[in-house]
C-alpha cells in the first residue's frame, strides 16, 4: 500500500522539509508532501489538490494561564482551503476516486465534509452528492456546497439518518463515498501528526486533545503519530484526549458503561453542530487510540464550549464551537489532574470561525450593534461606554 518502508527518519523529514519550496502542487500540498505516509498513487503529480495542510500552530498564552497551563497550542486546521480539516483527508480519497475512473463522489454531513467534497469534486471534474439534515447545517457550510455545484439533498432526519439513506442509495446507484468510514481520508488526514511534529522540531507535546464527533480525526491522528513512532521518528506518541458535547457523548458513555467495549447510540443534542453525532462510525478506532496513547476522553457542557470559543476569541483567532470543545476539555482536563501545569498541550482546531457566524448571538455572547447617527460625537459615545 506504502510507497516504500520507512527507514530513514533524518532523510525523510530533510525531504519532506525541502519539497515545501518546490514549484509543484503536490509538493506544495501540506499532505502530499509527506507522500511516504500514504497509499501510492499511480502518478503522485495527478493529485487533487488545493494546497491543503501547512496549517499554523499558534500559541495561547492567555488561554494556558488560565486553564493553570504553561504551554497551550493551536493546531488551526480550519485553515485548509475550505475551513477545516477535512480537506486533508479528502484530497487523498478523489484522488483515489479519480484514479479509479469513479464519476459520482457522495457524503452524508453535518457540513464540513460536503464543503470539502464539493471542492475536491469540482477540482476533479467530478460530480457529488450531499445528504444533509434539513435545517441543522449552517448555511455558510451549505452556501460553499452549492457554490462548488454539489447536488445537495436536504432530509429531513439527524446526521445518522443521512448515513442510512446514503447506504440505500449506493446500494441502487454508482457512487464513491467519501465518509469518514473511506480509509483513504484517515490517511490523509494523519498526515496533520507529521506536520504538528515538524513544527515542533519532532519533540511531541505531551498531549493532543481534539474534539470528537464521529470520531475519524481521533483515529487519523492516532494512527499517524503510533506510525511515526514504530518508525522511529518520535521516541514516544502524545496522549491523545477526545472531548465530546455533554449532549452528543456516545463515546464517554460507552468507556463509562461498558469500558469501551459496546457503544450505544444516543440522539445527538448540541450547537456544535459538527460534532452533533449520535453513532459514530469510527468509535472502535477512537477507544484503540486513547488505549494505546494513554488519553483521555471526556464531555463538557455547552457553556464551557462557548467561554471556550469566547476565550480563543481573545486570542485574536475564530474557530468553530466544535472547535473550541478542545479547549474546554483540555480545561477539565487540567482541573481534574489528567493534565499537569508543565505539561505541554496542542489543541486541534478543527473548523474556521466563519462556519457559524451566527454561534455568538444564539448563545448571548454577542449581538448586532444597534445603528446610530454618523457623527463623531456619536462614536465618541459609545467609546466612553466601551
Ligand atoms: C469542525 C469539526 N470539528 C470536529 C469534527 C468531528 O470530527 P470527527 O467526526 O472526525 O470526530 C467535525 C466533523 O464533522 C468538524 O466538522
Amino acid at each position: 500500500m506504502y510507497a516504500e518502508t520507512p527507514r530513514d527518519a533524518p532523510a525523510w523529514r530533510a525531504r519532506w522539509r525541502e519539497r515545501r519550496a518546490s514549484f509543484h502542487a503536490d509538493d506544495q500540498s501540506g499532505v502530499w508532501r509527506f507522500r511516504e505516509l500514504l497509499p501510492v498513487l499511480r502518478d503522485a503529480r495527478q493529485a487533487v489538490t488545493l494546497r491543503e495542510g501547512n496549517t499554523p500552530l499558534y500559541d495561547l498564552p492567555h488561554c494556558g494561564r488560565d486553564a493553570g497551563l504553561e504551554r497551550v497550542w493551536a493546531k488551526h486546521q480550519g485553515l485548509n482551503p475550505t475551513g477545516s480539516f477535512k480537506d486533508t483527508g479528502m484530497t487523498v480519497a478523489v484522488s483515489q476516486a479519480r484514479e479509479a475512473g469513479r464519476a459520482w463522489l457522495a457524503c452524508a454531513s453535518t457540513g464540513n465534509t460536503s464543503a470539502s467534497m464539493a471542492a475536491y469534486a469540482a477540482r476533479a471534474g467530478m460530480r457529488s452528492l450531499v445528504l444533509v439534515p434539513a435545517g441543522q447545517i449552517t448555511w455558510s457550510k451549505l452556501a460553499q456546497a452549492l457554490d462548488f455545484g454539489a447536488s445537495v439533498c436536504q432530509l429531513r432526519t439527524d446526521f445518522d439518518g443521512c448515513m442510512r439513506v446514503l447506504h440505500q442509495v449506493a446500494a441502487r446507484h454508482s457512487l464513491y463515498l467519501v465518509n469518514s468510514m473511506n480509509p483513504f481520508r484517515l490517511e490523509g488526514q494523519k498526515t496533520a501528526a507529521a506536520e504538528l511534529l515538524e513544527q515542533m522540531n519532532w519533540q511531541p507535546p505531551d498531549h493532543v486533545v481534539v474534539p470528537g464527533g464521529n470520531l475519524a480525526n481521533a483515529s487519523a491522528l492516532g494512527k499517524g503519530f503510533l506510525e511515526l513512532q514504530r518508525w522511529g521518528f518520535i521516541a514516544r506518541a502524545p496522549r491523545i484526549s477526545i472531548i465530546q458535547a455533554e449532549g452528543a457523548n456516545p463515546l464517554v458513555r460507552s468507556l463509562r458503561e461498558h469500558q469501551g467495549r459496546e457503544l450505544t447510540p444516543v440522539e445527538a443534542k448540541t450547537r456544535a453542530t459538527a460534532i452533533r453525532i449520535g453513532n459514530p462510525a469510527s468509535w472502535q478506532k477512537a477507544v484503540r487510540v486513547l488505549r494505546e496513547t494513554g488519553g483521555y476522553c471526556t464531555d463538557v457542557s455547552e457553556a464551557e464550549i462557548a467561554a471556550a470559543k469566547q476565550a480563543i476569541g481573545r486570542e485574536g483567532i475564530g474557530c468553530e464551537p466544535a472547535s473550541a470543545a478542545a479547549l474546554a476539555g483540555a480545561r477539565k482536563l487540567a482541573r481534574t489532574g489528567a493534565i499537569a501545569p508543565g505539561e505541554s498541550v496542542v489543541l486541534i482546531l478543527t473548523g474556521h470561525g466563519l462556519k457559524d457566524p451566527d454561534y455568538a448571538s444564539d448563545m448571548g455572547l454577542a449581538s448586532l450593534p444597534p445603528a446610530m447617527e454618523a457623527s463623531a460625537e456619536a462614536v465618541l459615545r459609545a467609546l466612553e461606554r466601551a
